[in-house]
């Protein structure tokens, strides 16, 4: 494999969490409680798709100017748990992983819904890491549609098959799987049971590991 693809919240840094307490403020202002199953299905899914699926449990029905409003606060609410982030919230052995991989000569991509990822990235200071950046701001459609991935496949010029993609959504490794990329599930089995591989984090795994994955498609 020549290509790697990493998605942000939840793979490089553990917002994740910060995403659930921010829906979860919404949630409970439509008068519903979000648990921890629902969660997951949020993981991956750009912030519109979120708030339609929380309309959606909640069984609510809002006009679009209280949609743009409740967006744009579960934005701030999130941003306030992302002005506190330092390297320390960069998740464990995903940065040597990267360096290691870069350091054979192979390109590095980001692929992630999230509008606020190059701002997650200076932050933690893994900006410069990445050769391209694909994200909330440069995908029509949302994962798991394959659109972000291929994308970066193409910017990084490596064939789709020869990329393998590193998520911890549902959506994402589906949409890696729909690329025809490996992918590499982080977090549980559980609910990543679709993807190639899953691994708890990066330091289950060796880069000689994912370099000498053969391709699904040849
Ligand atoms: C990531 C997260 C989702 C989030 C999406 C959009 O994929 O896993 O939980 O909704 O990005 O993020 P944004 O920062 O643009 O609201
Ligand atoms: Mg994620």
């Amino acid at each position: 494999m020549r290509g790697f693809i990493f998605d942000l919240d939840g793979v490089i840094v553990d917002t994740a969490h910060f995403h659930f307490l921010a829906w979860k403020k919404t949630a409970e202002e439509l008068g519903l409680e979000l648990t921890i199953e629902m969660n997951e299905q949020l993981k991956g899914v750009s912030r519109i798709d979120s708030l339609k699926k929380i309309l959606g449990w909640a069984g609510k029905e809002i006009d679009q100017a209280t949609f743009d409003k409740l967006t744009t606060e579960k934005n701030a609410d999130y941003l306030a748990y992302v002005e506190k982030m330092t390297e320390n919230d960069i998740l464990p052995g995903v940065e040597p992983f990267i360096r290691e991989i870069k350091s054979k000569g192979y390109p590095v991509a980001l692929g992630s819904a999230s509008k606020n990822a190059p701002k997650i990235l200076e932050k933690i200071g893994l900006l410069s890491l990445f050769d391209t950046i694909v994200d909330g701001n440069s995908v029509k459609k949302a994962k798991p549609d394959p659109e972000v991935f291929l994308i970066a496949s193409k910017n990084i010029n490596i064939p789709q098959e020869e990329c393998v993609v590193f998520e911890d959504s549902e959506a994402g490794v589906t949409a890696a799987n729909a690329a025809h990329m490996i992918s590499i599930g982080i977090g549980s089995p559980d609910n990543l049971g679709h993807a190639d591989h899953v691994f708890e984090n990066f330091t289950e795994f060796s880069t000689e590991f994912i370099v000498n994955l053969e391709p699904k498609v040849k």
